[in-house]
């Protein structure tokens, strides 16, 4: 409990975090909710513009420095880019928040777009977990934060390779709590139902399925950042997944994923 206190919280996680995913929607959460517990900040996004405001509002409430670095994180150089970008910095938590989702039929979609989907969900938060964790193990401190899905617990139509990218997310966290709780890094996945993050709206969900706040959502996540290994925030959504993994037989459990992605995403004829 104490780790929740900000100070004890930035010698835990700090000085710095480093927040892929970060010009809007949770990962903008994540980042002001950092900030207010005094950890220094890198922001990743593709947009500059959008980095840098986020970048000066909290500049300007919060002590801290924090740096931008707009890059695509589907680029195939990301390892290099990332070294070279944080040589120099203490960073003592990552948040990989950043993520893809394509929605529809899975042929309907490119192969090209599933394999960008696959480099920014999977190969992205692989990269940057292997590059930041090696320094905060060696420091014997730190933590990692991926962000998985209600989602990734099971397959779902419509959301083939997203769930499946999710579920990856889910247990590389897992594993990586297991291995490293006993070396000071705590490790967390955190799995939301639906958000109202800008991009959630945007991408139009029809149908009158609840969505949690970010606010509320980065809250949960960060108080059990120092428990591990999963987190699903709201209590009605933990209840939902009990009897939807340990209730409902798989088969009625992925159909019952697919009614529902199909009542918010198929296109009447
Ligand atoms: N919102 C939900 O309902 C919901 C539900 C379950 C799980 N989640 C998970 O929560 C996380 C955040 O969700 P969200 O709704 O806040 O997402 P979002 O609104 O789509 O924002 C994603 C963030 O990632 C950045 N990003 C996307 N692709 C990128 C790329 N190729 N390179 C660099 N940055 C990239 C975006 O910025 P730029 O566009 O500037 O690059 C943005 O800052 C995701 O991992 C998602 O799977 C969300």
């Amino acid at each position: 409990m104490a780790r929740e206190k900000p100070q004890d919280f930035r010698v835990r996680y700090g000085p710095w975090a480093l927040v892929a995913g970060a010009s809007e929607g949770l990962g903008a959460e994540f980042a002001a909710q950092l900030a207010a517990r005094g950890l220094n900040l890198v922001l990743i996004a593709r947009r500059a513009d959008a980095l840098a405001e986020v970048s000066a509002r909290l500049r300007s409430a919060y002590a801290v420095e924090v740096r931008t670095l707009p890059l695509d994180l589907a680029r195939e150089d990301l390892a290099s880019v990332i070294a070279e970008a944080t040589d120099e910095l203490e960073i003592g938590l990552l948040v990989y928040n950043a993520a893809l989702s394509m929605i529809g039929p899975y042929f309907t979609i490119s192969l090209e777009d599933h394999l960008r989907e696959v480099a920014v969900n999977c190969r992205a938060p692989m990269t940057l977990a292997y590059l930041l964790g090696l320094p905060m193990l060696k420091r014997k401190r730190g933590g990692i934060l991926l962000m998985s899905s209600l989602g990734g617990s099971q397959g779902s139509a419509l959301l083939v390779n997203y769930t499946a990218t999710k579920a990856y997310n889910r247990l590389l966290a897992e594993g990586l709590w297991d291995e490293l709780r006993e070396q000071g890094i705590d490790v967390l996945t955190c799995c939301p139902p639906a958000v109202s993050t800008p991009g959630y709206v945007a991408s139009a969900p029809k149908g009158a399925m609840s969505a949690l706040t970010p606010q509320a959502v980065v809250n949960e996540a960060l108080a059990a950042l120092s428990k591990g290994p999963t987190i699903i925030p709201g209590w009605t959504y933990r209840l939902a997944n009990v009897v939807m993994q340990r209730v409902l037989p798989r088969k009625s459990t992925i159909k019952l994923m697919g009614r529902v992605t199909r009542s918010m995403y198929q296109k009447s004829s």
